[in-house]
């Protein structure tokens, strides 16, 4: 049968600096989930998108075309409501494991549908598989009934849920086009609605550590994905938060399990317990509950039940001991002093060469490897004083990894003033300027 449209005319249009139409998106989209369009032209039109834009209008009709190439969720049958929270991705960013059980510990139900790291931002199934015998794939009867039983899942989205951004993202991530906002909030937003989720709470990141690393463009990609969600009818709110140094005292797969179960314990670092109780009461705000605390959950130890239920029903032992890298290799601070800056993006790289991310997403990450902070920006530090301990399965990681430390860290003389940035710097929610 003839195409409607051609792929090349399609480029130009992009090219040229003019707007695509519907029937355009429709085609390009679906064609080239179909392998009709074919990943050159595909690519073209990619790179003609992040130099040129697109319009509201377009965005959302990309998306829309894009959810239309698959499968739709439909959680309408479960006796709660559902909402899920999706970070941009930033090192150290382990909250869903805390706030999937305490959202689930609330009533809401949570469906979290997760992807695996790919450069130095880390996946959250890579953490959750350091748990021994944790597995992510679920098929979509088990995770319904996980939902209904537990009330939190976490797992890998399956091959159904809008095929066409799984064969894009692939496609942009060795076509140097994932930074554009309309294709990154379409991207995120077309599986978000897909799943089904009732509501929706978006973490975006700003800084170094974060793919925005001004704030102007992080509220840009919030106000976009916003404004998707709307149209599709699932609340969606945005928080922006800070990215500039690492989130809490982990950044390594199990050592960020290990650090999640601390936040569940009642303890954990100041800033992961802040950032998930925020989210958190985002999420049941957007889920209409408003008369419960989500601390008192982290307190009481029903965030921590529902978090052994949810990590024993997909196979995982949760009193299983986590695994740790076999060598280490400290670097300590060369003042004394006031710990005034500690570069997320460096340290973040410094874990991905240590073992804990991968280059490619066919490669393996090591469960144990990443690095240990022993001091946040703010706190005194002695010359000498161990500053961060790097993990690995192998020393031979270690000259790589702390030349990606280079340059990450200012310690500047006591007494200088210390104004720690925002760690929630904004909200965005629709219909708000
Ligand atoms: N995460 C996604 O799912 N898609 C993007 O384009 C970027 C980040």
């Amino acid at each position: 049968m003839a195409e409607e449209h051609d792929a090349v005319e399609v480029i130009a249009v992009k090219r040229d600096r003019g707007e695509l139409d519907d029937a355009q998106i429709d085609w390009v989209v679906d064609a080239y989930t179909r392998g009709v369009v074919a990943d050159e032209q595909m690519s073209a039109l990619a790179m003609a998108v992040v130099l040129n834009g697109m319009s509201r209008r377009e965005v959302g009709r990309w998306t829309a075309a894009m959810i239309a190439t698959g499968e739709r969720l439909d959680f309408s049958g479960l006796s709660r409501r559902t909402v899920d929270k999706h970070s941009t991705g930033g090192v150290g960013d382990k909250i869903t494991l805390p706030l999937a059980p305490l959202v689930a510990s609330c009533g809401v139900a949570v469906p979290q549908l997760s992807g695996r790291g790919l450069g130095h931002t880390g996946g959250t199934l890579d953490k959750l598989e350091s748990i021994p015998g944790w597995r992510a794939e679920l098929s979509n009867e088990e995770m319904l009934h996980r939902l209904e039983e537990v009330g939190a899942v976490v797992c890998a989205a399956g091959a159904g849920l809008a095929p066409a951004d799984r064969k894009l993202y692939a496609l942009r991530d060795v076509t140097g086009t994932v930074e554009s906002i309309p294709l990154i909030a379409s991207s995120i937003m077309s599986k978000k609605i897909a799943e089904g989720t009732g509501a929706l709470v978006l973490d975006v990141k700003v800084g170094s550590g974060a793919f925005m690393k001004r704030l102007d463009d992080a509220r840009e990609l919030a106000r976009t994905m916003v404004e998707l969600g709307a149209d599709s009818d699932v609340t969606t709110v945005a928080l922006l938060t800070d990215m500039s140094t690492p989130l809490g005292l982990a950044v390594g797969n199990a050592l960020e399990v290990r650090e999640a179960v601390e936040v569940l314990a009642g303890g954990g670092p100041d800033d992961v317990v802040r950032l998930t109780l925020a989210l958190a009461r985002e999420m049941l705000a957007a889920a209409g509950v408003d008369d419960l605390d989500p601390a008192d959950r982290l307190r009481d130890g029903s965030a921590m039940n529902v978090w052994r239920r949810m990590v024993s029903a997909q196979g995982g032992d949760p009193d299983a001991e986590l695994p740790v890298a076999p060598v280490t290799h400290t670097a300590a601070a060369g003042s004394s002093g006031v710990l005034t800056r500690l570069d997320a993006l460096a340290v973040g790289v410094a874990a991905w060469r240590l073992g804990a991310g991968r280059a490619r997403k066919e490669d393996p990450v090591s469960a144990g490897a990443g690095v240990a902070l022993h001091a946040k920006p703010g706190d005194a530090v002695r010359a000498g004083q161990p500053l961060l301990t790097l993990h690995a399965d192998d020393p031979g990681r270690f000259p790589r990894a702390m030349q990606a430390l280079d340059g990450a860290f200012d310690i500047e003389p006591e007494n200088t003033p210390y104004t720690p940035p925002p760690l929630v710097i904004e909200r965005v929610a629709a219909g708000v300027p």
